[in-house]
């Protein structure tokens, strides 16, 4: 639903890069959505009507027999394209260009010069610039009507344009953060070239969506769970504003949230959602669930199955309930779409999109699932939720369940819950928790020597991660001095029976990810 707004589409064929394609447009606060190649239809098309085309990079050679191919329509709906990398050789095959195996890759750090004043490089006040590629294979004849736009250090066509179809191409990244100008080329795109107007405002997606939330729920019962944590809290504050006294929110203690968590919580909604908040204690068949598991994937799924179960149980308590609501994002829709049919691509089925079983007797509805996480807090202060509420860190829906690789016991779980506490209560005590986007103790499946006293220990080791990050795409470690990690280590260490060691982990995303599982 795109409440007639412009849209762009990104098509993705499965650059490491897509997401950060889709930040940089939502930064410039226009509307954009991610679809796999694969899934580009006529229909689709038709149902997107997008205002222009942005042709991600991907791993493949367009030179290989199977390799991803370019939808005739996509050229036929004569609508503005930007293409990049992968999407640029795409171009170039289809309209007859020739593109050729190079026997030196481009990889990081190029210089390219401009060769001619072009719409896309308007603005940028010099004719050469740092840009970032990542390419095997490169233009070796450019399609008829196109000109060169830049040539990189290396003579390689850098970005080719036919202005009057409206084509550009563009070997590099501009969406990386590395590429000098990244932001103003494609918002030269997005405003100069596709002539963009409407923007996204998030004051507009609230009133939209609460018309449309009324619009699809009538008089109907929806339960929502209710974790506590941001995206959540703000999926019920929305759909409350549109249905208020059906929705019912559904508060499940698995029993691997953190210390003192499942009370705080329940006090804060009991007192806004009064008798349609409900707290389920459901720990005991979580756990037993999750005797001996210890494949990441298969704990989620389990999580994931067990959550709407009890959900489905509860909505059969209240009755007449057909509707699920749920705080999925967007960026857990796009690390969810495995690409070219493998698993490869796949990086985690986040629960509330991959767990979901197959036979759902509830119809579920994801107000947010077009938000990136930023986005989200935003319509949450737009909502007047509490900022206590809505500064919290992202809490991951399977909880401590990912956060103790190997198998999960009570043991595990009363043992982290103590360390978790207090690495989070010593950075709301130096004013630390703000500045960093998520931290949180890992413990890991490692005994150890130790000493303590006079007496030999042999004790879990734990891992202290914290990071800072715009949305949870992409994340850089952050950086305690060296007194602060000393403070934490000692203070887990002296109050946390079980624990003897303690690491921190230097580990950004990528080439890590933010939780360990
Ligand atoms: P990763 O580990 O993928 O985490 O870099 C990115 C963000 O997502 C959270 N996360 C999850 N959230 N279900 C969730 O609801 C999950 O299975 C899940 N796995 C990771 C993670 O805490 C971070 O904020």
């Amino acid at each position: 639903m795109k409440n007639n707004i412009s849209a762009i589409l990104i098509i993705d064929y499965g650059s490491q890069y897509t997401q950060l394609i889709a930040r940089r447009i939502r930064e410039l606060e226009v509307f954009c959505l991610v679809h796999p190649y694969h899934k580009i239809t006529d229909n689709l098309l038709k149902e997107i009507n997008p205002e222009a085309l942005i042709i991600s990079g991907g791993p493949k050679s367009v030179l290989d027999r199977n390799s991803p191919k370019l939808n005739n329509n996509i050229l036929s709906i004569n609508k503005p394209i930007l293409a990049i990398c992968y999407g640029m050789q795409l171009i170039t095959k289809n309209l007859k260009g020739k593109v050729n195996r190079s026997n030196k890759k481009e990889y990081g750090h190029t210089i390219i010069r401009i060769k001619k004043k072009s719409k896309i490089f308007k603005g940028i006040n010099t004719n050469k610039l740092r840009v970032w590629m990542s390419h095997g294979d490169n233009i070796n004849k450019i399609p008829k009507d196109f000109v060169t736009s830049s040539i990189s250090q290396n003579n390689i066509i850098a970005s080719i344009e036919d202005i009057k179809k409206q084509i550009y191409c563009l070997q590099f990244h501009p969406e990386v953060y590395h590429t000098d100008n990244g932001n103003k080329i494609i918002h030269n795109f997005i405003f100069n070239i596709a002539n963009i107007k409407t923007k996204f405002k998030i004051n507009k997606f609230i009133e939209n969506k609460v018309k449309e939330l009324k619009h699809i729920l009538k008089d109907k019962k929806i339960i929502c769970g209710l974790s506590g944590g941001v995206d959540s809290t703000v999926t019920a504050y929305l759909i409350n504003k549109a249905v208020n006294k059906n929705l019912f929110c559904i508060f499940v203690d698995h029993g691997l949230l953190r210390k003192n968590e499942a009370n705080e919580v329940s006090k804060i909604f009991k007192k806004k959602f009064g008798k349609n908040f409900i707290k389920i204690e459901a720990s005991d068949i979580f756990l037993k669930r999750l005797k001996n598991i210890s494949d990441p994937e298969k704990k989620r799924k389990i999580i994931g199955k067990t959550f709407i179960e009890v959900f489905e149980s509860e909505a059969k308590r209240i009755s007449n309930v057909q509707y699920l609501g749920q705080g999925t994002l967007y960026p857990d829709i796009i690390e969810s779409i495995p690409f070219f049919g493998g698993p490869t691509a796949k990086i985690k089925s986040h629960h509330n999109v991959g767990g979901l079983p197959k036979k759902m007797k509830l119809k579920l509805i994801e107000p947010l699932r077009e938000l990136f996480k930023d986005e989200v807090r935003i319509v949450g202060k737009q909502l007047n939720i509490q900022n206590k509420l809505l500064s919290r860190h992202p809490f991951p829906g399977p909880g401590l369940a990912i956060r103790i690789p190997g198998s999960i016991d009570k043991e595990k779980i009363s043992i982290l819950q103590e360390a978790d506490s207090i690495f989070i209560n010593f950075l709301k005590e130096k004013n630390l928790y703000d500045s960093i986007w998520q931290a949180f103790v890992v413990l890991l499946p490692i005994k150890s020597v130790g000493v303590m006293g006079d007496k030999r220990t042999y004790n879990y080791t734990i891992s202290l991660r914290a990071i800072t990050s715009v949305d949870g795409m992409t994340a850089d470690f952050y950086m305690f001095n060296n007194d602060q990690l000393k403070e934490i280590s000692s203070r887990i260490i002296n109050n946390v029976p079980g624990i003897n060691r303690v690491l921190y982990d230097f580990t950004s995303k990528p080439p890590g990810t933010i939780e360990w599982e």
